[in-house]
């Protein structure tokens, strides 16, 4: 511990230990809330931190924070952060994993929930749910339960209290539909399995509810070591569009520490598919819409240049193949830039932006897309410090796909991720 400034400091950047983890807890603290497609391992926003970051008055933000692992890291490291995700399941974990809750509240309510789940026999049905979607995903007995549940969870009055618990239902629900186990998309369990699937609702919530105490208990005896209580602030601003002044001003931010999707939803990771079941549960409004509002979701009609002749070339290549495909590549670059334009404007002079990608294959084309968010930012005042190349032995990623949407031709989308470091000048 670095008693002068109260930041545990746990390496510099020596890149010869590599970045794998492979024998590494990613799961520490309130890093095991919730399962995330694409989770960051929290030893790669750490290492940054500890390398980059000298001062306690330092700000991170995060424009894709997901489940928010470099938000956790902040404030584990002592600094302040803010974090950004249209997807508002990713809102939540990132919310509850970055809320200091007194864990005395959270036994009580542990408790009174065990009582009311022990006497209480009357289920309320609820108005809001979308029963249509909601039907088709989980077996009657399954809805009975987790309505038992949610009725509960509506009478939380402490909002944090109550956020917890969401987050806990939030994987129940996962666990307890008949959504196939290890996959992004909603594909339901096979027919012969339907029969014997009979979740025990009640035990899945209270595991994830007393894994996240834990997982609380561990965050807070690192993050109470702060004199200064610093504090994470989670949006659901599209950086795309714009930035609020009101939220983050001009050259106000010392790092950027953030894994952007790869491409777009449709086609890689469909975050707001992967959320739908707890969204609906959790009554968002339109969860349906969520994957055409994140990166590359709006098609552009049509396909125009870059300037950066490797990233181009490519796209022509796609072109030359499917040029509808091209035409989906070429949005989600679009957003990225938009995205990198609004990003380098909120960090100061001297400030860092770390970004975590991979290079995905289309129609069996390598996307050169680290090389291309290099020379987004080069063009945003930002130079080159660093590429840190890393396999991805410990992250949840579909790792194979269809890219050439041939029948049970699969590739492999990606193996290796890229950390590349920007300085603004
Ligand atoms: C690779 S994940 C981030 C994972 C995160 N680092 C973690 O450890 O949980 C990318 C995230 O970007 C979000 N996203 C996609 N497009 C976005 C946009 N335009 N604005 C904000 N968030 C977006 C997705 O909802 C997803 O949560």
């Amino acid at each position: 511990m670095n008693s002068q400034l109260n930041i545990r400091v746990i390496s510099s950047i020596d890149d010869t230990e590599g970045w794998e983890y492979r024998n590494s807890n990613t799961k520490e603290f309130t890093h095991c809330l919730h399962a995330y497609p694409a989770m960051m391992i929290p030893q790669i926003p750490r290492r940054l931190l500890n390398y980059y970051v000298k001062s306690k008055e330092a700000l991170l933000f995060d424009p894709y924070c997901g489940t928010g692992t470099s938000l956790v890291e902040a404030l584990l490291f002592g600094i302040n952060c803010i974090g950004t995700d249209i997807n508002p399941l990713a809102q939540l974990i990132a919310c509850v994993k970055t809320t200091p809750i007194d864990p005395v509240i959270i036994k009580f309510q542990i408790d009174n929930f065990k009582e009311f789940i022990d006497k209480e026999s009357f289920i309320l049905t609820s108005e809001q749910i979308n029963r249509e979607f909601i039907d088709k995903w989980f077996k009657q007995v399954t809805i009975d339960k987790l309505l038992h549940i949610k009725n509960y969870i509506d009478t939380i009055e402490i909002p944090a209290v109550k956020n917890f618990f969401k987050a806990a239902f939030s994987e129940t629900v996962r666990e307890s539909s008949l959504t196939r186990n290890g996959e992004f998309k909603l594909l339901k369990i096979e027919k012969e399995k339907l029969a014997d699937f009979n979740p025990n609702v009640y035990i899945i919530f209270f595991s994830k509810l007393n894994r996240n105490y834990f997982g609380l208990l561990d965050f807070l005896e690192i993050y109470n070591e702060h004199m200064n209580k610093p504090t994470a602030t989670i949006y659901g601003f599209n950086t795309v569009n714009h930035i609020p002044k009101s939220i983050i001003d001009e050259g106000e931010i010392d790092i950027v520490i953030t894994s952007p999707p790869y491409g777009d939803s449709h086609t890689t990771v469909a975050y707001g598919q992967y959320s739908r079941l707890s969204n609906e549960w959790l009554e968002v409004t339109h969860p349906e819409t969520i994957d055409r509002r994140l990166m590359g979701g709006k098609k552009k009609s049509e396909v125009r240049r870059f300037n950066i002749d490797l990233l181009d070339y490519k796209i022509l290549e796609i072109n030359n193949i499917d040029e509808k495909r091209a035409a989906e590549v070429y949005s989600f670059y679009c957003d990225l830039n938009l995205s990198i334009i609004n990003i380098s404007n909120v960090i100061k002079p001297k400030g860092y932006a770390c970004y975590v990608i991979g290079d995905r294959i289309v129609k069996g084309v390598k996307l050169p897309t680290h090389k291309a968010i290099i020379e987004f930012f080069e063009k945003n005042n930002f130079k080159h410090i660093d590429t840190f190349s890393r396999e991805i032995p410990n992250k949840r990623m579909p790792l194979r796909n269809s890219p050439s949407n041939i029948k049970g031709k699969t590739e492999s989308t990606m193996v290796n991720e890229y950390i590349i470091v920007m300085k603004k000048n």
